[in-house]
């Protein structure tokens, strides 16, 4: 087998993510990996010497779990680079010190990467020069448009990643073997058997010294708009006929063509929030107003939750409610599919106490069934019984299977054009109901499940 050969080129090498995140996951991949020659070029704006980042590399991959000094080859032959990746010349240099066609991967906020590729646009870039963009992608709908144009007048769309990790996490890729490899859960998979679906996002981490982009995305852009609308498109899509790219990011498009606000009444079917000062884990966490670098007058939600219909023959009726907030308890973190009733129950048998209700926990990663089942005692007094098991963890963690896909060059996990632009169309009604004030923006205190007045919808 010929040998793969690509130069990783990280533009915001200085960052948080780079270090927290996209190092980490590529030692993982690197480590599982023969066959492959890659150069790594660090970009960032802060002063570094070559041997500072590899000091910074070599302690990410420990991070990530594995033995750096397998990988030592990939760590003595990279560089860092002291440059304004907005600057076409300096742009130019670092590609021309490029040895293998390179993947370009923008680990900086969004306004920085448009004005970089704009950049890119009087550079000449190598044969097969491929480019990953982080969430979020653009600010709302007309920038993602504007951006997309931009990057297909440098590289087709099949050479453009744009990075959903969510999309890499082991669970959200099991649920295409949960579904689609057993008729007990495909066949009953529709409006028909199933009541509502929630995909839940709440984390126990606060703002995390990351109000400079906490701030002005706030949870809706930051989570909803990208990692779980993606989520909500694996579970409703319809079955693809293959897991490659074109069929699997095919029927997610669709699926997400066909979502908005439920009864298109933002006002109605959003809610938003912003935690107080309270205890997680018996850390204490300042109120998210009184975060340093945070504007309180900016009104952003920590906690946002919206339900979405999916308009089509299988899902008609069915309301898919996305929620994620920081500060919370860190309970809720998975989808939750509730069937309906049965449609009789024998007279005589007693309950059941609850719809049956399948979840797949992400984080820990789980998969439970309740089921209802004649209890202990009475025969006829009917009980929920749980059946679940854990998902084996992947090989990689999810930047790992990113990383993966960015070095192979095959798109499959990541957004498509069309699809980023989808998802700032579907959030755009509450986006801008929430910045009428037409919802009102409530508190909960740090630690808790969100606002006590919050009832589970609809
Ligand atoms: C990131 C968000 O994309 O995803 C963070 O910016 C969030 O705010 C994170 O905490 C959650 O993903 P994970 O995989 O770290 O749990």
């Amino acid at each position: 087998m010929s040998r793969t050969q690509r130069t990783l080129v990280i533009l915001g090498a200085s960052g948080d993510l780079t270090a927290r995140l996209l190092l980490p996951g590529l030692g993982q991949f690197l480590a599982s990996r023969t066959g492959l020659d890659l150069q790594l070029i660090g970009v960032g704006g802060e002063e570094m010497t070559d041997a500072a980042w590899r000091r910074r590399v070599t302690a990410s991959f420990k991070a990530g779990g594995v033995d750096p000094a397998n990988l030592s080859g990939v760590v003595k032959q990279s560089n860092y680079l002291h440059a304004d990746a907005t600057d076409p010349e300096a742009l130019q240099k670092v590609l021309d010190s490029a040895k293998y066609p390179p993947a370009i991967y923008f680990a900086l906020p969004p306004a920085v990467t448009e004005l970089v590729c704009a950049s890119l646009q009087k550079v000449k870039l190598p044969a097969g020069t491929l480019l990953a963009l982080e969430k979020p992608f653009g600010t709302d709908l007309k920038s993602a448009v504007k951006l997309n144009r931009l990057l297909t007048t440098l590289v087709p769309e099949r050479q453009i990643h744009r990075i959903d990790h969510f999309l890499g996490k082991s669970t959200v890729l099991n649920l295409l073997g949960l579904r689609f490899a057993n008729r007990i859960f495909e066949e009953s998979w529709n409006a028909t058997n199933i009541e509502r679906v929630d995909i839940s996002y709440d984390e126990t981490l606060g703002l995390e010294g990351r109000a400079g982009y906490y701030d002005h995305a706030g949870a809706l852009v930051d989570m909803i708009q990208s990692h779980l609308l993606q989520v909500l498109a694996v579970v409703a899509m319809e079955p693809p006929s293959t897991v490659h790219a074109d069929d699997l990011r095919g029927a997610m498009a669709q699926v997400l063509r066909a979502t908005h606000v439920w009864q298109n009444k933002p006002n109605e079917w959003s809610r938003r929030a912003r935690y107080t000062a309270g205890t997680i884990d018996r850390r204490a966490l300042g109120a998210y107003a009184k975060e340093p670098g945070v504007d309180p007058a900016r009104q952003t939600e920590t906690l946002a939750e919206i339900t979405f219909a999916v308009d089509n023959w299988r899902w008609a009726g069915v309301p898919f409610t996305l929620r994620s907030g920081k500060a919370l308890d860190g309970v809720n973190k998975g989808i939750a599919i509730t069937f309906k009733a049965v449609p009789h129950l024998p007279t005589g048998l007693v309950g059941p106490p609850e719809p049956s209700q399948l979840r797949i926990a992400l984080d820990p990663d789980l998969v439970e069934l309740d089921v209802n089942m004649n209890g202990a005692g009475d025969p006829f007094v009917l009980d929920t019984a749980r059946l679940s098991s854990s998902f084996g963890p992947g090989a990689l963690g999810a930047y790992g299977e990113v990383i993966e896909g960015i070095i192979d060059s095959d798109p499959t996990l990541s957004v498509r054009g069309d699809v980023a632009e989808e998802c700032w169309r579907i959030v755009g009604p509450v986006l801008a109901a929430w910045r009428k004030d037409a919802v009102p923006l409530e508190n909960y205190r740090a630690g808790s499940h969100g606002p006590s007045s919050w009832k589970q919808r609809p």
